[in-house]
């Protein structure tokens, strides 16, 4: 029996309620019995814990967000916010903390688990740029909603004959961008793998309206990059947060404004933001999230610790977390090979 402590960090993200129920529901099942820290990190520091129970879970299922909350907060961002963190989990005699969340919360995770907590990690993030795993939850619902707006945009697009450009989210990684725009037929993908060229876009472009469509769609990945020396800046927008990452997004204004002037077509954008990342998770994530869930309780129950639950295939299995935060996951190229069939 032991005393688990769950906590979900870094973006909200569809699936998060699923996986917060199965860890209740497995840890009960296996006479465990856990809290929640409110708001990611920040309720590890602050001491900011709820217990959590089958009832005070059940119903969440299917529900977008996470009930803990959740935030970007780095607790080594202050000199002794690692001490803060582990005072809290003695306080609530926590024995093995349950951290959800993608690179910067397993992060912290992995840095805690050196000193000595006992951790384990559940791969969450829609961009699915962690390694160790197939997939992330979260990156389904994601990739969903984003086809469904180019569904939806495409039927403007034809009316209007327009060119309109989608901008997804995924941080520097083009998994959202490649497998929505693949679903959605869509003309060019750019992705922050391939640094693209301006002109050869427009040309794409042309070629297609002089062979007889009159209109086209361009998904690009907030972090995409046009190539040096393509005549083309595109400006960094955002603020920093305490894991260093900049705020990304704009690029598709940018876009918008360089097709329309290069080529002609009267050009629209569409910024999807956080719409990608709300709402229920598609049945899909559901699951993966529930194996997730109970996969990190039974870890717990092994006392297998330092590591994170991971898709392989169709089976859920433990890895190191050392080796899910080696780097980034980038675009499988066979995939954005198998889209570029499409493009034009
Ligand atoms: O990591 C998930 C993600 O949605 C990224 O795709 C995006 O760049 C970022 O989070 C946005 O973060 P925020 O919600 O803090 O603006």
């Amino acid at each position: 029996m032991a005393h688990i402590a769950i906590l979900t960090g870094g973006g909200d993200c569809p699936g998060l309620n699923a996986v917060i129920r199965a860890v209740v529901r497995r840890a009960d099942g296996h006479g465990h019995t856990v809290i929640g820290f409110r708001n990611g990190w920040a309720g590890a520091l602050e001491g900011d814990a709820v217990e959590l129970t089958p009832q005070s879970t059940a119903g969440i299922l299917p529900r977008g967000g996470t009930i803990l909350g959740t935030s970007r907060t780095n607790p080594y961002a202050e000199p002794d916010g690692g001490e803060r963190v582990r005072r809290t989990l003695g306080v609530e005699h926590v024995e093995a903390l349950i951290a959800i969340g993608g690179e910067d919360t397993l992060g912290v995770a992995r840095r805690l688990g050196g000193e000595g907590v006992n951790v384990i990690g559940v791969p969450k993030t829609i961009d699915n740029d962690l390694n160790g795993t197939d997939f992330t939850f979260g990156f389904q619902t994601a990739v969903q909603i984003a086809t469904d707006a180019i569904d939806r945009l495409h039927t403007t697009a034809e009316s209007h004959h327009r060119v309109i450009v989608l901008e997804v989210m995924g941080r520097h990684t083009g998994w959202i961008a490649t497998y929505s725009g693949m679903a959605g037929g869509a003309d060019a993908i750019l992705v922050p793998e391939r640094p693209f060229d301006i002109d050869e876009v427009c040309d794409r472009l042309r070629r297609r309206h002089a062979a007889g469509r009159t209109f086209s769609i361009v998904v690009v990945a907030e972090g995409a990059q046009p190539a040096q020396g393509g005549g083309l800046t595109v400006s960094k927008v955002g603020s920093t947060d305490q894991f260093g990452h900049t705020r990304l997004g704009g690029i598709a204004v940018t876009l918008e404004g360089e097709i329309e002037r290069r080529t002609g077509f009267e050009s629209r954008m569409t910024i999807l933001g956080h719409v990608q990342r709300g709402g229920t998770p598609t049945a899909y994530d559901r699951v993966l999230a529930t194996r997730f869930g109970v996969a990190a309780v039974d870890a717990v129950t092994r006392g297998d610790f330092g590591r994170m639950v991971a898709l392989h295939g169709s089976a859920i299995v433990p890895v190191e977390l050392d080796e899910a935060l080696r780097e980034p996951k980038l675009l499988d190229p066979e995939l954005y090979e198998t889209a570029e069939v499409f493009f034009g």
